[in-house]
């Protein structure tokens, strides 16, 4: 062996135990709880118990028959017996594994599924968000899915060969230290084949499993998009390249498994081997009159089982490595670290006018792998304006221009890369998220409605408390206030189902759902970005009215908005010019203005678009 082929051996071991142990250990630390700790220390115990138990089988069998040819009738009377109460023994101790099992699988699947939760929603949502991210809906259903495969196979066959094979070679070395040793040779032999194996799988796995991965994400992304594929007439096509694609994944896929199920026959012969030579051995001793047919029958059955264990166990190791690469990518993905945390005494808001600065806000956003070296792009450069308490703010630029990502920054999907953004004088990476969050309320460019009633979609923000407070009366005149009105298409009033995504309401009215519920939370700043673009024209006007009727009060708002028509009652109006197209020195805000009319005549930008969309602005 050459001293490159060491450094590979020592390189694998040291990735070894990085991967695979590191990502199972991740796996026990954070979905083992302690009370399934208790559950599986349950079954280790009663399935050590019951492998003893029945492995005493064999040898009360030569005992018997030794009595038999002894003529000591009570010894083979006591063998059978004896092999009566290792049957039913051996049942009362299964069944309490079993029991042990059941409660084991229960408790890790909660607790898995809680983890999941936690970890998946404490992400900050720049993350989520990011080209490329490993937070999708694919990655974390396949890591619980292998996850749940790789208890089964341990709790359901690993613990049991596992013990099988420790406690028949240990037996073996109590009876005949030749037979445990001849077996265990073949253990070590048997876990360097392992290890080669494993090493090999680990390594031409990683881009198979990146493959699979990338199938996942597009199968489901066009599963959700069903509509997108069939009205666009791509029904077929998306089948065939997807079949494609899997079937460039599993030429690499089955060259992996192939390749690693040649060792199967290697193990299998010296398993045979093994066995053979403690069969030779034991008849060999036998025959010279130093062995009892007790010990004959043991060493025989117990050889026989720990080679027949070590099959089953490659049965589980081969589950195991097939899970790894899910697993550790799961692990990547909910261990991915966020920038975006509570700093130790942050300032908790309280419940008040907010005022908001935004100084000198630059942002860029990292490229994901793969982008061809490109150079990151920023979007934002030295943003500054205000939005004073009670203030209504249109942000107004042409697309691109960076408007949806200053509603991101302000709710901290990610932080700015440099300048500030201040909330009620504090820097807002001092806030506690919370306490801003019940502050803000949000309507999103998209509608995100829920499976649900209408009413559970528009009470979704609120907390317990405070929806003990908001009766169905509230809700209506609520939504009289805000112009919303469904007129006579709500089928069941507010206990009317929306369907999963909402499907059963038009874009409107899906529109109207998340301007009510945004509403409903009293916020002290509300964040609009384009929430009446799928409105028309009339309920546009209504809903408009509406909001700056609810906004009347101190709360303030940043309202974006595509058509100029729907915002120009408006306080104050920030026009952003994209950052491509600026040159040293000049600033991202065009205009700030605290009418239409100053507007029109101080920004180019708006001028254009006012006469393009043939706003009339009196001036
Ligand atoms: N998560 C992201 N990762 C990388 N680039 C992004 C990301 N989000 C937005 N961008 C880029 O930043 C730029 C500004 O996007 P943003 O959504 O802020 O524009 P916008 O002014 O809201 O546009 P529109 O009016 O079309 O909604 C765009 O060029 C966009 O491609
Ligand atoms: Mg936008």
């Amino acid at each position: 062996m050459t001293r490159q082929d060491q450094m590979t051996i020592w390189a694998y071991l040291r990735a070894m135990y990085e991967d695979t142990y590191g990502t199972l250990k991740w796996c026990w630390d954070e979905f083992v709880n302690e009370k399934a700790k208790r559950f599986i220390k349950t079954v280790l115990i009663f399935g050590l118990l019951s492998r003893v138990v029945s492995l005493i089988y064999p040898w009360l069998m030569g005992l018997g028959i030794d009595g038999v040819i002894a003529k000591d009738d009570r010894v083979w009377q006591m063998a059978i017996v004896g092999t009566a109460l290792t049957y039913v023994i051996g049942a009362l101790l299964e069944w309490r594994q079993g029991r042990g099992i059941e409660l084991t699988l229960g408790e890790n699947l909660r607790r898995l599924d809680r983890r999941i939760n936690e970890l998946f929603f404490s992400k900050e949502l720049g993350l989520h968000l990011q080209e490329g991210s490993l937070l999708t809906q694919s990655n974390m259903e396949k890591g619980y899915n292998r996850f749940h495969g790789v208890q089964c196979s341990i709790l359901f066959g690993g613990i049991d060969s596992f013990l099988t094979l420790v406690i028949t070679w240990v037996m073996l070395m109590v009876i005949s230290p030749v037979a445990g040793g001849v077996v265990f040779v073949f253990l070590v032999v048997n876990l360097f084949i392992s290890l080669f194996l494993n090493r090999f799988v680990m390594v031409a796995m990683e881009p198979v499993e990146a493959l699979f991965r990338k199938i996942n994400r597009r199968r489901n992304e066009r599963w959700e998009g069903v509509e997108r594929v069939v009205t666009s007439g791509c029904t077929s096509r998306e089948v065939e390249e997807m079949d494609a694609d899997f079937d460039h994944a599993l030429v690499g896929d089955r060259r992996i498994w192939l390749r690693y199920i040649r060792g199967a026959p290697i193990r299998s012969i010296l398993a045979g081997l093994a066995v053979t030579a403690c069969f030779a051995y034991a008849l060999y001793e036998a025959s010279m009159g130093r062995m009892s047919f007790a010990k004959v029958a043991a060493i025989l059955t117990w050889s026989g089982m720990a080679s027949q264990q070590m099959r089953f166990l490659a049965r589980v190791e081969r589950e195991i490595n097939w899970a790894v690469p899910s697993l550790k990518s799961l692990r990547e993905a909910l261990m991915l670290p966020t920038e975006v945390n509570d700093v130790p005494d942050a300032v908790e808001l309280q419940n008040a006018p907010v005022r908001v600065e935004f100084s000198a806000v630059s942002h860029t956003y990292e490229r994901a792998n793969g982008s061809d070296g490109k150079p990151p792009r920023q979007v934002l450069r030295d943003l500054s304006f205000t939005i004073e308490p009670g203030e209504t703010v249109a942000l107004i630029g042409p697309s691109g221009g960076g408007k949806s990502t200053v509603t991101k920054l302000l709710q901290r999907y990610t932080d700015p890369t440099s300048g500030e953004i201040r909330v009620c004088g504090h820097d807002l990476r001092l806030v506690k998220q919370d306490s801003w969050r019940r502050l803000v309320a949000y309507i999103p460019q998209k509608a995100q409605v829920f499976d649900g009633t209408l009413r559970d979609n528009l009470l979704y923000g609120l907390s317990n408390e405070q929806r003990v407070g908001v009766t169905d009366e509230k809700i209506w005149s609520f939504m009289k206030r805000l112009g919303v009105d469904f007129g006579g298409r709500l089928s069941d009033g507010l206990d009317t189902r929306v369907g999963r995504h909402g499907m059963k309401l038009s874009g409107g009215e899906a529109q109207r759902v998340m301007i009510v519920a945004a509403a409903l939370r009293s916020p002290q700043l509300m964040i609009i970005d384009e929430a009446t673009s799928s409105l028309d024209a009339e309920n546009q006007a209504a809903v408009q009215q509406g909001l700056h009727r609810v906004l009347e009060g101190e709360a303030s708002a940043l309202i974006i908005a595509h058509r100029l028509s729907t915002i120009l009652a408006c306080d104050k109006f920030v026009v952003l010019r994209p950052v491509d197209g600026l040159k040293d020195g000049d600033c991202q805000v065009e205009a700030v203005a605290y009418s239409p009319q100053e507007l029109y005549q101080t920004s180019p930008t708006f001028r254009r678009l006012a006469d393009l969309e043939g706003v009339k602005i009196a001036i």
